[in-house]
C-alpha cells in the first residue's frame, strides 16, 4: 500500500477547477518531484495534501489517503496532531514563516511543546540537539538568535531541522531551495536526501528546477495547466518519455543527460 495516495482530485478556489484529475502515489522512502511552469497547480496540490488551501480553496472530488486514512475528513484536532509530526512541510522561505520577534530557540520550544508535554528546558535541549544532528554549526548560538540574524540559507536549514524533529513519515517541500544560492541549494538537497536514507521519509518536492528534480527524485510528475501532463520513474521522464512538453522542459537544461547535477 502506498504511504500517500492522491486519487484523482479536483481542487478549486471558486467555480472553476484549478487542478483537475490529479493522481500521485508515493511509497514509503520514495522521493517524488513535481515540476511544471508557474501557475500549473503545484503548490495547490501540496497544500491540498496538507489541508492548508488558502482563500476558500477546496478539494471538490477524489480523495487523499495517507497511511490508509482519508485526510479530507480530519478535524482540526486530528490535523494538529498529524501536521508537524507525521507530516512536515517546508516552504520557499521557511524563515519568513517564523515569528521574527522571538528567539529561534523559543519558537522551537513552542513547536516541540505543541507535540509533547515536556518542560521548557528539555524542549530547548531537544531543539539544540536537532540543530546539531542536522549539522548546523554552533546550535546554541542559533537557538539564541532571532531569525533576521541568520542568513536565508541558515534559516531554511533551521526550518528543515524543526520539521524533522519527529522524523516525519512524509515531507512536503514547496520550492525549498529556489530562494538560495547554488551552494546552499546543494546542501539542502543533500540534507533532504539524507532524511530519506536515514529515516525512510517519503518526500514530495515541488521545484521549478528540473535539474534538482532529476537529481533527487525516484519519480517525476510534470504538471501543466492544472493537470498532470506526464509522470513516471526518473529514468523514464529523463530519457524515454515522448511527451512533447516533458521533452521541452528537459531540453531547456543543457546539463541534464550529463552527470551529477549538485
Ligand atoms: N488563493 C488563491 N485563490 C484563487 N486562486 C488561486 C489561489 N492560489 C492559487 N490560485 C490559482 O491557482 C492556479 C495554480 O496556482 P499554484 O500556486 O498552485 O501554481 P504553482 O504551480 O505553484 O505556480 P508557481 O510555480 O508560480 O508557484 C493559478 O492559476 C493561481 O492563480
Ligand atoms: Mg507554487
Amino acid at each position: 500500500m502506498a504511504l500517500l495516495d492522491i486519487k484523482n482530485i479536483d481542487v478549486s478556489y471558486g467555480k472553476r477547477a484549478t487542478v483537475q484529475g490529479c493522481s500521485i502515489e508515493l511509497d514509503q522512502g520514495q522521493i517524488c518531484s513535481v515540476v511544471g511552469e508557474s501557475g500549473s497547480g503545484k503548490t495547490t496540490v501540496i497544500r491540498a495534501v496538507l489541508g492548508l488551501l488558502p482563500g476558500g480553496g477546496k478539494v471538490t472530488s477524489g480523495d487523499i489517503v495517507y497511511d490508509g486514512k482519508s485526510l479530507l475528513t480530519l478535524n482540526k484536532r486530528q490535523w494538529r496532531a498529524l501536521r508537524g509530526h507525521d507530516i512536515s512541510m517546508i516552504f520557499q522561505d521557511s524563515g519568513a514563516m517564523m515569528n521574527q520577534t522571538r528567539l529561534i530557540g523559543n519558537s522551537f520550544v513552542e513547536y516541540i511543546r505543541t507535540h509533547e508535554a515536556i518542560p521548557k528546558q528539555d524542549a530547548w535541549k531537544k531543539g539544540a540537539e536537532m540543530l546539531s544532528r542536522m549539522r548546523l554549526p554552533d546550535p546554541d548560538r542559533i537557538m539564541r538568535s532571532y531569525p533576521f540574524q541568520l542568513s536565508g540559507g541558515m534559516r531554511q536549514r533551521v526550518g528543515i531541522a524543526m520539521g524533522m524533529t519527529y522524523r516525519p513519515k512524509l515531507l512536503l517541500a514547496d520550492e525549498p531551495t529556489s530562494a538560495l544560492d547554488v551552494t546552499t541549494q546543494a546542501q539542502i538537497v543533500r540534507q533532504m536526501m539524507e532524511l530519506r536514507d536515514e529515516y525512510g521519509t517519503s518526500i514530495i518536492v515541488v521545484t521549478h528546477d528540473i535539474g534538482v528534480a532529476a537529481y533527487m527524485a525516484d519519480k517525476v510528475v510534470v504538471m501543466k495547466d492544472g493537470r498532470i501532463e506526464d509522470q513516471g520513474p526518473r529514468e523514464y521522464i529523463l530519457n524515454a518519455s515522448t511527451n512533447a512538453y516533458t521533452r521541452r522542459l528537459i531540453g531547456a537544461v543543457p546539463s541534464l543527460g550529463g552527470k551529477r547535477y549538485v
